[in-house]
């Protein structure tokens, strides 16, 4: 029955349905669709209904209280509306072509590739002189970083927004975005960039006004006239930058209040308890994918929501207000990925993929950080017994998602061990994560890692780790001794680390400049608005010159980047890697190999990692155990080595099994 039947034309109430709100908002959507073609508005409509319930159920638990909620509601579906009325005609092909394939980001093609735009290329317009470059390592996703206008000087590495809306002047204009975006995608690379959702600068337009004085900007922050609220809160917050940014409040003099800054004290907590926050960013999500992005990378989502008595990471409104933001992409921007970046717990990690009631509806690729810390600790530790039980704990995923796998990215490394993983394998959690600060700092005797101490935390003993992917796996200390059987040892570790993020199934991601071995830039400091921050010692600018070695055979660049292209070819050959797949990790009872499992209907596939660098055996029955009696290794293309009933790894050796098509 319509409300018009039953007399009442009323504003849905409190209780209303979903289904109720979008009958009275429909009808308003003819101001701003009816120039539209019938088969445009026909998408709309339909991609609307079928994802309004996700939003107004993402939206009600947080804002389904407030008297304007269906106000709110309407004014979110009218800018969608709009944002679909001004989206071109080739992104708007784009969704369709999304709509009709979804697991675009989950295939076993995708590789990623991360950089600096300012390192790479110094400009936008100046990344179109490598798109040969990028093409040629088979990249299908590039991460473009710190596009958009930064506070100037200190900034978090672009981490500390003035205007979303506009891409930073030093490396061109918004129109040099969207032609990059279109130079990219028509040679099959979609662009992701950062959208930081916790907060925002301190000299963004909305913090300026707050701090003048206006109410309602006041209110897109958390602020309290004095330190009740803030000590209270203080007793279960942790530091994220315990050296340089103590404490998660920051006291501000001009409008005598303390405001909520949970990283650096120029960077200000959003509220988005207030759905003028949520609004503004889904305006600026669809600005950013009418641009050309395809992938927005929603930064330190985990802290969006405050709750007194908790550590305020990955509370439940987290995770409604991602539901909804996704909502409103697959509404009007269908072809827009999400990708959470949430640096947290496995339990909590797999909540952002969407888990439950939730199955699908959150994001669509988070980082596999543990997979990353367990690849440096095996390393390091030369067992894997910690690492095959803390991922094979690991909650399974939903097979609509795609894990972002790496080995190094622009961030320090967190040493997230479980204690209880620990003590489960019979180690101290403690002691091993000491262990590794010690080990990759190179201060632990016998290691060859030169990397150096992040945010040292004396009440945690947390030491994190900051350094080049090669630096760390101890390419910088052979190349120092001219020693080329260490130089061998640290390009198998490297290659190894890459075969295994590439074997995991989802996105492997390659971080600038790991693809030739740079090494750490120890110069970083020479720059004022870098020298605080030491995580600038790995985001070196790329040399070309070294890059144009990757052709002169048996140079280190030679034998990295093509040992990397064979991995990529080799693994965009294999649909076993396929994202939707599961891994299963596979406990062998060998401390010394990792070893995981995909079962695809073509038949399984087994991933064998030897993370020392000793020969290791590993009894054949478990190639057989895995339904493989005559075993193909496709990344050596032959059978592996097999001797007494044992499959040989040579040190470092990784090896993706099938089975041999020709002999069964
Ligand atoms: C993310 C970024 C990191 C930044 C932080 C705050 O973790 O990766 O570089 O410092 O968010 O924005």
């Amino acid at each position: 029955m319509s409300r018009e039947i039953r007399g009442r034309r009323d504003v849905p109430g409190a209780n209303a349905s979903a289904r109720e709100h979008l009958e009275q908002i429909l009808p308003r959507l003819d101001a701003v669709l009816g120039t539209t073609t019938t088969s445009e508005r026909l998408a709309f409509d339909l991609r609307l209904k079928h994802r309004f319930q996700d939003l107004h159920d993402g939206l009600e638990p947080v804002y389904g209280v407030r008297d304007d909620f269906h106000e709110i509601l309407t004014r979110l579906v009218l800018s969608m509306a709009e944002a679909w009325v001004e989206r071109s005609p080739e992104l708007k092909a784009l969704d369709l072509e999304r709509d009709l394939i979804p697991d675009w980001f989950q295939r076993e093609s995708m590789l990623g590739y991360v950089f600096y735009v300012e390192n790479f290329a110094d400009t936008l317009n100046g990344v179109h002189e490598h798109l040969d470059y990028l093409a040629e390592t088979g990249t299908s996703y590039v991460h473009l970083m710190k596009v958009l206008q930064a506070r100037t000087g200190e900034n978090d590495g672009g981490y500390a927004i003035v205007d979303y809306k506009r891409v930073e002047p030093a490396l061109g204009t918004n129109r040099d975005l969207a032609e990059l975006c279109r130079a990219l995608r028509q040679r099959g690379m979609s662009v992701c960039i950062d959208l930081v959702l916790n907060h925002c600068a301190r000299e963004h337009a909305w913090a300026v006004a707050a701090r003048e004085g206006s109410a309602h900007f006041r209110d897109y922050f958390h602020h309290f006239p004095d330190r009740t609220l803030p000590d209270q809160y203080e007793q279960t917050l942790p530091e994220v930058f315990p050296d340089f940014a103590p404490g998660n409040f920051t006291w501000e003099t001009q409008s005598e209040r303390w405001i909520w800054t949970t990283f650096n004290d120029y960077q200000w907590d959003l509220n988005w308890s207030n759905p003028e926050v949520f609004l503004e960013i889904v305006d600026i999500m669809q600005t950013l994918a009418n641009l050309g992005v395809e992938v927005l990378r929603l930064d330190a989502v985990a802290f969006l929501w405050k709750r007194l008595g908790t550590n305020s990471q990955n509370q439940e409104e987290v995770f409604d207000l991602l539901q909804a933001l996704r909502a409103c992409s697959r509404i009007a921007t269908p072809a827009v990925a999400h990708k959470a970046e949430a640096i947290v717990s496995p339990d909590d990690l797999i909540r952002y993929l969407g888990t439950g009631k939730r199955f699908g509806r959150v994001a669509n690729i988070a980082y596999h950080n543990a997979l990353m810390v367990h690849y440096w600790s095996s390393l390091a530790s030369r067992d894997t017994r910690l690492m095959t039980h803390a991922l094979g704990e690991f909650p399974r995923t939903p097979g609509t998602i795609a894990w972002a796998t790496y080995l190094r990215c622009h961030d320090d490394i967190g040493w997230a061990i479980a204690d209880d993983d620990a003590e489960a394998v019979g180690i101290d959690g403690f002691a091993h994560r000491a262990f590794l600060s010690e080990y990759y700092t190179g201060v632990f005797p016998g290691s060859h890692a030169r990397g150096s101490v992040f945010q040292h935390n004396p009440q945690t003993g947390d030491r994190r780790v900051n350094g080049s992917l090669a630096s760390l796996a101890g390419l910088e200390f052979a190349v120092e001794q001219q020693d080329e059987q260490l130089i061998t040892l640290a390009i198998e570790r490297i290659l190894l680390g890459h075969a295994l993020i590439a074997g995991h199934g989802g996105l492997p991601l390659i971080y600038m400049g790991d693809e030739i071995g740079l090494l750490s830039d120890t110069d970083y400091a020479r720059d004022p608005a870098h020298a605080d921050d030491s995580r600038w010692v790995h985001r070196p600018r790329m040399d070309w010159d070294r890059a144009a070695r990757r052709h002169q055979p048996s140079t280190i660049e030679a034998r990295l980047y093509n040992g990397i292209a064979h991995i990529v070819r080799t693994r965009s050959a294999l649909p076993h890697l396929h994202a939707s797949i599961g891994t299963d990790i596979i406990d062998t009872g060998h401390a010394r190999i990792f070893t995981c499992e995909r079962k695809h209907p073509l038949g399984p596939f087994l991933g064998l990692y030897n993370m020392t660098e000793e020969r290791q055996y590993l009894p054949l029955t478990e190639l057989h155990r895995a339904g493989i009696t005559h075993a193909i290794d496709r990344l050596a293309d032959e059978p592996p080595v097999v001797s007494g009933g044992f499959v040989v790894l040579a040190p470092y050796e990784r090896q993706w099994l099938i089975e041999n098509p020709e002999r069964s």
